[in-house]
């Protein structure tokens, strides 16, 4: 074997405010692909991931589950196995970016940096919500565009017209987390200073040789000429983050502690004492974390997602750097998965839901299979399409592979391996530039020599015609072709066991041999090699696994009174109404209303006349019976629930085009009290309930 290479390894650290989705799964396959690749060759890989906790939108999301955001970021990481281990993604470590070694580490990296002259701080103005009491990052600011007055547009560019502009220039801005109106206020920061003479330099010269794939560092040049600004790291409180050290109340930036989460969560590994490697003893036993890290001939390789390139290509190395640690030496950037050809959504819950994709019983394999199938080495996006995954899957592994297992093994009498002509198809040739292709992430060409060589086999196979060859009394020549398959199904099972880890164990069994891997893959098993009898090896898929996959998730049955006197309460003073369909209930058609205005009705006590916007371009007319509840000026601005497509109807007063929705208990003499509802924050006008 060459050189033991010594390699750190990770994927990107996923948010820790949502499940897995197809995307993750997708970048996790990559990379373990790759790793178990290595791992083949010999090499000793460190493979970790992580959470990546911190920001303001985990501390929100958490505060909206009613939770800590240490207990809601604990709860996301306690569902995080199931998916690894359901698809074999292998890592050696999974952590946090809230843990001790990440602080630990940030504030190091943050004062080397500091020495280093590299941080500047500088007073900004910023949007702060009253209400809320803090800072607004610009995705909570909306208002209306300053150049086509589209209402409702995010604060950094317009949907509408595409012009883009900062949070300041909208016109009524004010807050989705309470509606306030926001209010400048100044606010010191803390810069990375990117655009530093030194820092430049080096990033010029670091990201044009040859760590980048060609089409990244050709965007890098073209950031470059753009100019590099000084990057702002850090937050003020309340943030969910790591303190900046002596800065009592301002954090670190998200962005700032993620990355440094690949090294906590190695340095969390090593400080485990589970840093052996699993396959193969390490090289040094007693090397610590520091010890690995100060090691030049260790690499240090990510894997990522086109979206975040910025950050690892620039931000990144250049922490690395100037705080006199050892920069990445490859940075893999992939493209998304589509399901389809549609972007995936997870609010409109399209994709694939990975788990139910398990829990169907459908095998992981096949995905790992089919979206190794896919990759290459370049930043392109790869599309999940059902129909191509069944005829693909079903082709190459049952038709092609699995297939010369369970129809040479009959002509090879008791199994037992006689002389064959091993080296025919050139298996060690097609060994080498599989590796080749496997190296350079190219699965997609590696799968395509894979099956074009199972072709051969059997072509071979159909070619000799052994079953014909046994009638006609040569049953030795027949022995000797089938042995020639299975010999070479052994090379197969070999080249495809990075893609089918779970795969290659049982074909291993079946051909009774010892582990396959890089250094045996193209030997032969040899005269006289007994393999045993064979068993399935691998399902088709069924199609109809498919369309349960894609169906929408069954609804949920209606509640059942709890049994023994539990269900005799009437909810809210009265019973139930009967049970009704999901068809039933989407004839009613609910939207979030603005209230854009609302006034009292002359002559009644009872009512309020709202103007409401649907989003419709048009204004409603309704009338409600809240004016016991509320004073009008409290409602307007505000957001409801209405059931939009109610007959009209011509009320003494005027014509209501619909009914807002409120809460209220059914004896209102001893429950007094109407309750409209108000959606949480960023509903729009217009958008269904459903
Ligand atoms: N937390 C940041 C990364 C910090 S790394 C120090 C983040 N998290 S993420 O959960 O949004 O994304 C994690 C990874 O999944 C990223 O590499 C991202 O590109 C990848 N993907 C997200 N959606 C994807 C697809 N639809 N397809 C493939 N990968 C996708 O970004
Ligand atoms: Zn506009």
């Amino acid at each position: 074997m060459s050189q033991q290479r010594k390699l750190f390894v990770t994927t990107a650290l996923p948010y820790a405010n949502g499940k897995f989705h197809i995307g993750h799964i997708m970048e996790y396959i990559q990379a373990d692909i790759w790793v178990r690749f290595q791992r083949m060759q010999g090499h000793m890989v460190h493979f970790v991931g992580a959470d990546d906790a911190h920001g303001a939108p985990i501390m929100i999301a958490a505060e909206k589950a009613g939770k800590t955001p240490q207990a809601f970021v604990a709860e996301i990481a306690a569902g995080r196995q199931q998916y690894l281990d359901g698809f074999h993604i292998r890592f050696d470590n999974w952590h946090s970016t809230e843990s001790p070694e990440n602080t630990g580490l940030a504030q190091g990296i943050y004062q080397r940096l500091k020495a280093n002259g590299l941080i500047a701080t500088r007073t900004i103005e910023q949007f702060y919500d009253p209400v809320k009491g803090m800072f607004l990052p610009d995705r909570y600011i909306k208002g209306e565009c300053p150049s086509c007055h589209a209402k409702d547009q995010y604060g950094d560019a317009c949907e509408v017209c595409s012009s883009v502009y900062s949070p300041t220039d909208l016109i009524s801005p004010y807050s989705t987390l309470t509606g306030a109106t926001p209010e400048l206020r100044s606010s010191e920061h803390f810069f990375f200073k990117l655009s530093d003479d030194k820092v430049v330099d080096f990033l010029k010269a670091w990201t044009q040789d040859g760590k980048l794939q060609p089409e990244m560092a050709k965007k890098a040049s073209e950031w470059f000429e753009a100019g590099m600004a000084d990057w702002d790291i850090s937050r003020d409180a309340p943030y969910f983050g790591i303190e900046i050290p002596d800065t009592p109340g301002k954090y670190f930036y998200v962005w700032l502690d993620a990355p440094i989460g690949y090294l906590a969560s190695l340095k969390n590994h090593f400080d485990k004492g589970q840093a052996r490697n699993h396959w193969h003893p390490p090289s040094r036993t007693d090397a610590g974390f520091d010890d690995f890290m100060a090691d030049p001939t260790v690499e240090q390789v990510h894997f990522i997602g086109k979206d975040i390139v910025y950050f690892h290509t620039l931000f990144w190395p250049a922490m690395l750097k100037f705080s006199g640690r050892k920069t990445p030496n490859q940075i893999n950037v992939h493209g998304f998965i589509t399901v389809s050809g549609e972007k995936m959504s997870k609010s409109r819950g399209t994709g694939i839901d990975p788990l139910k994709y398990l829990s169907l019983g459908m095998n992981p394999e096949w995905l790992r299979y089919y979206i190794a199938a896919k990759l290459n080495g370049k930043v392109e996006d790869v599309d999940f399409n059902p129909d191509d995954f069944v005829t693909r899957v079903n082709a190459d592994l049952i038709g092609k592979y699995v297939n010369i297992a369970s129809r040479a093994v009959k002509f090879v009498p008791d199994g037992k391996l006689v002389k064959s002509d091993f080296a025919r198809l050139g298996p060690a040739q097609r060994v080498d530039s599989i590796k080749q292709l496997y190296e350079t992430r190219e699965y997609s060409k590696a799968l395509r020599e894979i099956m074009a060589f199972a072709d051969e086999v059997n072509l071979r196979f159909d070619g000799a015609a052994p079953w014909k060859l046994v009638k006609e009394g040569k049953g030795t020549e027949a022995a000797a072709v089938c042995s020639e398959c299975l010999e070479l199904f052994k090379v197969l099972t070999a080249c495809l066991k990075p893609v089918l880890p779970e795969l290659a164990v049982h074909a291993e069994a079946f051909l009774n041999c010892a582990p396959l891997d890089w250094s045996n893959a193209a030997l032969p098993l040899g005269e006289g090699h007994q393999v045993h009898e064979y068993k399935h090896l691998m399902h088709r898929v069924d199609v109809k696994q498919l369309d349960a996959l894609f169906e929408p998730p069954a609804d949920m049955p209606p509640p059942q009174p709890s049994p023994g006197g539990g269900g005799s309460e009437k909810p809210g003073g009265e019973d139930l109404a009967p049970t009704i369909s999901i068809d039933d209930f989407v004839k009613m058609d609910l939207r979030i209303a603005k209230i854009v205005n609302c006034e009292t009705v002359e002559g009644s006590t009872k009512l309020l006349r709202l103007t409401l916007d649907v989003g419709e371009g048009r204004m409603r007319n309704v009338f409600a019976g809240i004016a016991s509840a509320y004073r009008p000026e409290e409602l307007v601005g505000k957001l409801t629930v209405m059931v939009a497509n109610l007959a009209p109807r011509k009320m003494k007063f005027g014509i209501s085009e619909g009914m807002v929705l409120a809460a209220s208990h059914c004896d209102q003499k001893a429950n007094p009290g109407i309750y409209i509802l108000n959606p949480w924050p960023g509903a729009q006008p217009g958008m269904r309930v459903r």
